[in-house]
C-alpha cells in the first residue's frame, strides 16, 4: 500500500504555509468571454481549494502588451472589466481557504486563435505586432526581425505592471509563464534564439530575459510573496524539444534566475515519469531543476490518468484513472526530487482529488473524457 502521507505535510512557499503539496495547475478552459471571469469561473477555481489543493495558479492570463495574445475566451489581465473579475477570482479562491497566483502569460510568436487548442498549429500574427528574441516562430523558421532592446524593455514593463495589479486584486504572488514555447521559453530555448547580445549565445544568456522579468516583478511584490516561474522541455511547436542538453548546460541556463531570485520552479511535463536527460537515470526536469539550482520544483503532468493532457483532448477522447503511477509518484516525492505535485485534468474531473487521495478514497476519483470540456466549469458535476 503506497503511504501518501507526504503529501499532506506542509511546505513553505515564501510567507505562505501550505497544508499540503497539491496545486491546482494553470489551464484556460476557453469560459472568459471577451477575457473576463465570471462568476461561475470564480466558484470553479474556488472549489478546488475547498476539495484541498493548497495553491491554486490561474489559467495563463495575457498581460498588458500588444501582441501578449488574444484569444477573446482566455483570460485578459488588462481592462478594468477583466480586473473586477480576477479580484472575484483572488476574493473566493481565498474564502475556500487557498493561496492563489495568476498565470502571467505572453506568447511571444505562438498564437493560439480559438479554434487552436493544441497542437503545432501556428500562425505569425503581423497584425498584432508579434514580437520574439530572433523573430522565429519555430525552429528554423524566421517570420519577422528581432526584438529591440526598447521592445525588451516594454515587455519586460509589462509583466511587471501585471504583478503591481495582482497584488492590488489581492493575489498572493505571481506565477510566470515560462513555458511551452511562448516568450520567456522562446529566449531560453536555443532552437528560438540566435541573439549575440547579453541575451543570447550561452546557455546563461538566454536565462537572462527570464532573469530581467523576475527582478522588475519582485519589485511590485510585498515582501514574502512568491515568484514561481513554469518551464517545460516540451513546446507547443516541439513535442520533442530540450531546453539543455546536460545538467550542466540545464544549471548555466537557470543560474540568472536563480539569482534574481524565485520561490519555486513549476516543471512542467505531459508525463511527469519521463527522465529529463536520456543518459542520466530516471530523474524527471523537476527532479534535475531542483537539484542543479537548489530551488523547491513542483512536477505535472499525468498525475492520477493514462493519457497525457494532449493527447485525451483529442476528440472523443477518455483518459482513465491510473492509480499505480501514484506509486511512482511517490517514489519520486520520497526521493527528494520534487517538492509539490499538480494535479489537472483528474481535478477538472474531480475537485476534491486532495482530500479523496488523503482519506484513501481512491474509488470515487474519476477518469477525465474530453466531453466534460463542452461545460468544464460544471465538469465535476458531470463526471
Ligand atoms: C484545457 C487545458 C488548458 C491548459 N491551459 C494552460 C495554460 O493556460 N497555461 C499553462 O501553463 N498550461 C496550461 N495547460 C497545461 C496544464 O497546466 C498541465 O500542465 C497539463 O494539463 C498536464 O497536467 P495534467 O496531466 O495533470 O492535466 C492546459 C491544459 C489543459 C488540459
Amino acid at each position: 500500500m503506497t503511504d501518501f502521507s507526504g503529501l499532506f505535510t506542509p511546505f513553505q512557499l515564501g510567507k505562505f504555509t501550505l497544508p499540503n503539496r497539491i496545486v491546482f495547475p494553470p489551464m484556460g478552459l476557453e469560459v472568459c468571454e471577451g477575457g473576463v471571469p465570471s462568476d461561475e469561473a470564480a466558484e470553479y477555481y474556488a472549489r478546488r481549494a475547498e476539495g484541498g489543493a493548497s495553491m491554486v495558479i490561474t489559467e495563463g492570463v495575457y498581460i498588458d502588451h500588444p501582441s501578449s495574445g488574444d484569444n477573446p475566451l482566455l483570460g485578459r489581465f488588462h481592462g478594468e472589466d477583466a480586473f473586477a473579475g480576477w479580484r472575484n477570482v483572488a476574493e473566493k479562491v481565498h474564502a475556500a481557504g487557498g493561496i492563489t497566483v495568476p498565470e502571467l502569460w505572453h506568447v511571444g510568436l505562438v498564437y493560439r486563435g480559438p479554434d487552436v487548442l493544441v497542437g503545432n498549429d501556428v500562425d505569425f500574427r503581423a497584425d498584432l505586432g508579434q514580437v520574439s528574441p530572433s523573430g522565429y516562430i519555430a525552429p528554423g523558421k524566421q517570420v519577422t526581425d528581432p526584438m529591440t532592446q526598447a521592445q525588451i524593455d516594454e515587455v519586460i514593463a509589462a509583466y511587471a505592471r501585471g504583478t503591481a495589479k495582482a497584488v492590488e486584486l489581492g493575489f498572493d504572488g505571481i506565477e510566470l509563464h515560462g513555458a511551452h514555447g511562448y516568450i520567456i521559453d522562446q529566449f531560453l530555448w536555443k532552437a528560438l534564439n540566435h541573439r549575440t547580445d547579453r541575451y543570447g549565445g550561452t546557455p546563461r544568456a538566454r536565462g537572462q530575459f527570464a532573469a530581467e522579468v523576475i527582478q522588475a516583478c519582485r519589485e511590485q511584490l510585498l515582501p514574502g510573496q512568491p515568484i514561481i516561474m513554469r518551464m517545460s522541455n516540451w513546446k507547443m511547436v516541439d513535442f520533442n524539444a530540450r531546453l539543455a542538453d546536460t545538467p550542466q548546460e540545464l544549471e548555466e541556463l537557470l543560474a540568472p534566475v536563480v539569482d534574481a531570485g524565485i520561490e519555486l520552479f513549476d516543471c512542467s511535463q505531459r508525463r511527469f515519469w519521463e527522465p529529463c536527460f536520456e543518459d542520466q537515470g530516471d530523474m524527471n526536469l523537476a527532479g534535475w531543476v531542483k537539484k542543479v539550482t537548489g530551488v523547491p520544483t513542483c512536477t505535472i503532468g499525468s498525475v492520477g490518468l493514462d493519457l497525457d493532457f494532449l493527447v485525451s483532448l483529442g476528440e472523443g477522447k477518455t483518459a482513465e484513472l491510473d492509480l499505480k503511477q501514484l506509486e511512482e509518484l511517490m517514489r519520486r516525492f520520497d526521493r527528494g526530487d520534487f517538492d509539490l505535485i499538480a494535479v489537472g485534468r483528474a481535478m477538472i474531473a474531480e475537485p476534491d482529488w486532495p482530500k479523496l487521495v488523503q482519506s484513501g478514497a481512491f474509488e470515487q476519483l474519476k477518469p477525465f473524457s474530453t466531453a466534460l470540456m463542452a461545460d468544464p466549469l460544471m465538469a465535476h458535476v458531470k463526471a
